[in-house]
């Protein structure tokens, strides 16, 4: 089996509880798509045949991970954007018909390849920034047909570029038209009919509900968790975006992996999450782009020792951001999250949100070799510089998709 061995490398490993498991001058063995080993250049393992890599100092990191995308859909959502900075808000857009509903009606209209082809740029800039890992949602068909579509042009992603593409489904995002006023009978045709089928194709690792006003409410969002918990399937969910209606409380009652937004999650409940160990998924683009003020409760989620991923939350609405480094500075800067922290949130935190931490996510023997290194020494630069792009090498499953090759330091 093919060797690689780094050596001379700054390794954040993320091995560690809380920080980032940093070993200076140290060396990481691939054998086959696995770490074999990870440790001092002093304890360096003898290995005539494999490829050596000196990294001359530079960070190496697991590959990133980015844990909530809805980068596959049609069209686009200027116009909104427009009227957003004309002073009309997210909800009052989507109560119009427009938000959601509209990129349904483009997501509708769009062949397979089609959104294919609109969402492979997308994906090409999270990779170029060293993502290795990155979870899909569904949400913009709404029909069994449309969702499908969606979950396929996902998995085709996956087999045409190397990295690993989660896929949830996210039925329950909006109301569709055709259910105006009749969410019961829509919630049904997607526990008895869309999730089934969906699942059924082997479409589906995890389902996510979108718990709002402007969307689905707790006793809806039930019936869709107890059908995926019926199909073995774990939970995410999208709630406390706008308005706290005990999203969370309820996604966690279910074991979900995350909670995703929570920018209105009171800090008293936080604890719920603590007890179920369901990371809080922070979106600081969306928060950024719908000008919210209300923050997260990240002192809340730090003092119960809450896992927090950051991500992009691409999406053509409220998170036009295809980003994974600016996302990290963004949770920074707008969450006073620290460059620890945000590297930790789109590596094994991130893992941890989609049911990956046993085999991605840090750099340890036994886990998947996905790696990258970076013309930088300071972990701290990739949250801190902004529109730089310092990766230099990724290696995914042991095999080289963007090759190292020595350059400025
Ligand atoms: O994560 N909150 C709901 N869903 C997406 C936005 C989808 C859209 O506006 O198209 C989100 O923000
Ligand atoms: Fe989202």
């Amino acid at each position: 089996m093919p060797e690689t061995l780094f050596i001379n490398a700054r390794i954040a490993t993320m091995a560690d509880p809380s920080g980032l498991g940093l070993l200076d001058n140290s060396g990481l063995l691939v054998h086959g798509d696995t770490i074999a080993w990870v440790g001092p250049m002093a304890d360096c393992p003898d290995s005539d045949d494999a490829q050596i890599i000196d990294c001359g100092s530079r960070l190496i990191t697991p590959g990133l991970i980015d844990c909530h995308t809805h980068l596959v859909y049609g069209g686009d959502r200027a116009d909104e954007f427009e009227q957003r900075l004309e002073g009309l808000s997210y909800s009052e857009i989507a109560k119009r018909g427009g938000g959601i509903r509209s990129t349904v009606a483009a997501t509708r209209e769009a062949s397979e390849a089609e959104l294919l082809k609109q969402a492979q740029p997308r994906l090409q800039q999270l990779l170029d920034e060293g993502v290795t890992t990155v979870e899909i949602k569904s949400g913009y068909g709404l029909d069994s047909q449309n969702e499908i579509k969606m979950l396929r042009v996902a998995r085709q992603l996956e087999e045409e570029y190397s990295v690993r593409v989660m896929k949830t489904f996210l039925g329950a995002h909006a109301l569709p038209e055709e259910y105006t006023d009749n969410a019961e009978d829509y919630i049904s045709l997607v526990c008895d009919e869309m999730l089934p089928q969906a699942h059924a194709e082997g479409l589906v690792d995890a389902v996510d509900v979108f718990i709002e006003s402007i969307a689905f409410d707790l006793p809806q969002a039930q019936r869709v968790f107890e059908v995926a918990k019926s199909l073995g399937l774990p939970i995410k969910a999208h709630v406390e975006q706008l308005s706290d209606i005990g999203g969370a409380m309820l996604a966690s009652e279910f074991d979900a992996l995350s909670v995703d937004h929570i920018e209105y999650l009171a800090a008293e409940d936080v604890c719920g999450l603590a007890d179920k160990n369901t990371v809080a998924v922070l979106l600081p683009g969306a928060f950024y782009v719908l000008r919210e003020t209300q923050l997260p409760p990240i002192n809340a989620l730090r003092a119960q020792a809450v896992p927090i991923a950051i991500a992009s939350d691409a999406n053509p609405g409220s998170s036009p951001l295809h980003s994974i480094l600016l996302t990290m500075n963004m949770a920074c800067t707008l969450f006073s999250l620290t460059p620890n922290e945000a590297l930790r949130g789109v590596t094994i935190n991130a893992a941890k949100a989609l049911g990956l931490e046993s085999s991605h996510g840090s750099l340890e023997t036994g886990k998947q070799a996905d790696i990258v290194i970076w013309n930088l020494h300071k972990p701290s630069l990739l949250a801190y510089q902004i529109g730089i792009n310092p990766c230099a090498g990724v290696m995914r499953a042991g095999q080289w998709r963007k090759p190292f090759k020595v350059s400025v330091v």
